[in-house]
C-alpha cells in the first residue's frame, strides 16, 4: 500500500461497488475546478514520473499469444525505463522478463528491428552477438567461449539480470522495482473483480498500428481517454456517427473505466457487406453475452464498448463484436520517450479468421477503426504544441472527460508519495 504524505492511500481499488451512480456524485467525489497543465508541461515533473510512476508500477508488456511457444522472444525497448527487456517463454513454459543486456559487457543480447521485436530461441537459448556468450531462456549463462581464459567469472552470478513479470487474464506485465511492494493480483485487484474473465486470448488476429508524436505521453492518454471528441473530430471517419455517451463511470483507483454508449456508425455498403461476413460467423458475430456483468447491466442496445484505463498507460476497450464488426476488444498504449516524445500503438484484436472473406472484412474493419485513429493523434502535437505555449495553464473539463480529472488525480498522488 502506497500512501501520499497526507495519509490518504493510493490503493483504494478494494472498494464494493466501484460503480459512481450519478453525475452529481462523481462531481462531488472527484471535483468540477479545471486541472492545471502543469504536470504536462514542466519536464521536470516527467523525471517524477519515471522515477515514481513508472519504475514502480506494472506495466504492461506482451501478451501470452504473442510468445505461445517455448522460446519465443518479444524485445520491448522502453526509453521510459531506460533499458530494453527481452520477455520469454522458457522451457519450462514460464513466461519471464529480463534486461535485454548481456551481463559480459553489456551489449544488446537481441537488436530491436521495430517498436516491437519477437525471435524464436532455437534450441532455447539466446547468444549474444558480440563474444558469443549463450543464455537460456531461463535467463541461465549456459556458456562462454575460452572461458579459461577468465581469471575469474561466476557464471551463476552472471545470469540475465531478470525483472519482475506476472501475468493478469493473459496480459503480461513487469515491474521494474527489485521487490513490488504490491503483487500484479493486489495492484489490478478492483479491476479483475469488474474485468476479469473476459476469453481475451480467443482474440489472437492483432492489427497494430503505432507512431511518434511529439507530445507529453498524457497529452495522448487523456485524447482517448474521453467520448466528447467523437461528434466533432470523428465526423470524418464516422459519418454515420449521432452522437456519443461516454457514461456508466467506475473508479477502481488508480484504475477507472466507463462505457461508450453510441447510436450509428460509418454504413457505407462496403462496410455492411463486411459486416454480414464478420456477423454471420459463429465466431465473429457480436457477442454481448462474454462481457463481465458489469458492463452494460442494463443491456442498452446502443453499447459500443467498455474501456477500462488501468493506470498509468494502458486502455483496454471492451468491444466484444458491438459497435465495430467483428472486433473482440482493443488496446491504446502510451509510451513516453521523453517529456515531449511518446510511442502510441493501438492494436485491434479478432477472433482467428477462418476464411479469407473473415480476412478481408478483418482489414477493412481495422482500417476503418485506423482512420479514426489518424483524426485522434492528428490532434496531439497541436495540443502539446499549445499547452507549451503557456497561453492557458488549466483545462476545463466536463463530465465526460472524467478519466482525465481521474488521471490527472492519481499522477499528483503518485508523484507527491
Ligand atoms: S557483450 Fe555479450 S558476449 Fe560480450
Ligand atoms: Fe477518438
Amino acid at each position: 500500500m502506497i500512501t501520499n504524505d497526507t495519509g490518504d492511500s493510493i490503493s483504494e481499488q478494494k472498494s464494493a461497488s466501484p460503480r459512481i451512480s450519478s453525475t452529481q456524485e462523481l462531481r462531488d467525489r472527484f471535483g468540477v475546478a479545471p486541472v492545471s497543465t502543469e504536470s504536462i508541461c514542466n519536464p521536470a515533473i516527467y523525471d517524477l514520473e519515471k522515477e515514481k510512476i513508472f519504475r514502480k508500477t506494472w506495466l504492461k508488456v506482451a501478451t501470452t499469444w504473442e510468445i505461445p511457444e517455448i522460446g519465443d522472444c518479444k524485445v520491448k525497448d522502453l526509453p521510459v525505463l531506460d533499458t530494453s527487456l527481452v520477455i520469454t517463454r522458457g522451457r519450462d513454459g514460464k513466461i519471464r522478463a529480463f534486461h535485454n543486456v548481456c551481463t559480459h559487457r553489456g551489449n544488446k543480447i537481441i537488436p530491436e528491428t521495430d517498436t516491437e521485436t519477437y525471435v524464436r530461441a532455437r534450441a532455447n537459448v539466446l547468444t549474444c552477438r558480440f563474444h558469443g556468450w549463450v543464455f537460456s531462456t531461463d535467463g541461465t549463462l549456459k556458456s562462454v567461449p575460452a572461458q579459461d581464459h577468465f581469471g575469474e567469472l561466476d557464471t551463476a552470478c552472471a545470469r540475465l539480470r531478470e525483472v519482475a513479470c506476472d501475468v493478469w487474464q493473459d496480459f503480461v506485465f513487469i515491474n521494474m522495482e527489485p521487490e513490488p511492494s504490491q503483487t500484479l493480483a493486489d495492484y489490478l485487484d478492483g479491476l479483475s473483480v469488474v474485468f476479469g474473465g473476459y476469453p481475451y486470448a480467443e482474440s489472437t488476429q492483432a492489427y497494430r498500428y503505432s507512431t511518434v508524436l511529439d507530445c507529453n505521453w498524457k497529452v495522448a492518454l487523456y485524447a482517448f481517454s474521453e467520448g466528447y471528441h467523437v461528434p466533432t473530430i470523428h465526423a470524418g471517419s464516422l459519418p454515420g456517427f449521432r452522437g456519443a455517451d461516454h457514461a456508466e463511470f467506475k473508479v477502481m483507483s488508480p484504475h477507472a473505466s466507463s462505457t461508450i454508449f453510441a447510436g450509428g456508425m460509418d454504413t457505407t455498403p462496403a462496410t455492411s457487406a463486411f459486416a454480414a461476413v464478420l456477423h454471420g460467423s459463429a465466431a465473429h458475430r457480436p457477442r454481448p453475452d462474454q462481457l463481465p456483468k458489469a458492463i452494460n447491466p442494463t443491456g442498452r442496445p446502443d453499447f459500443q464498448f467498455e474501456l477500462p484505463t488501468i493506470f498509468p498507460n494502458l486502455i483496454i476497450h471492451l468491444g466484444a463484436g458491438c459497435g465495430y464488426p467483428g472486433l473482440s476488444f482493443f488496446t491504446h498504449q502510451f509510451w513516453p520517450m521523453a517529456h515531449g516524445k511518446t510511442l502510441w500503438e493501438g492494436t485491434n484484436y479478432f477472433r482467428p479468421p477462418a476464411t479469407a472473406a473473415e480476412k478481408a472484412a478483418q482489414i477493412h474493419v481495422s482500417a476503418l477503426h485506423r482512420n479514426a485513429w489518424l483524426e485522434d493523434t492528428a490532434t496531439m502535437e497541436d495540443t502539446f504544441k499549445g499547452l507549451m505555449s503557456g497561453a492557458i495553464t488549466e483545462m476545463q473539463l466536463m463530465d465526460q472527460e472524467f478519466l482525465i480529472r481521474h488521471i490527472s488525480q492519481n499522477i499528483d498522488k503518485y508523484i507527491n508519495a
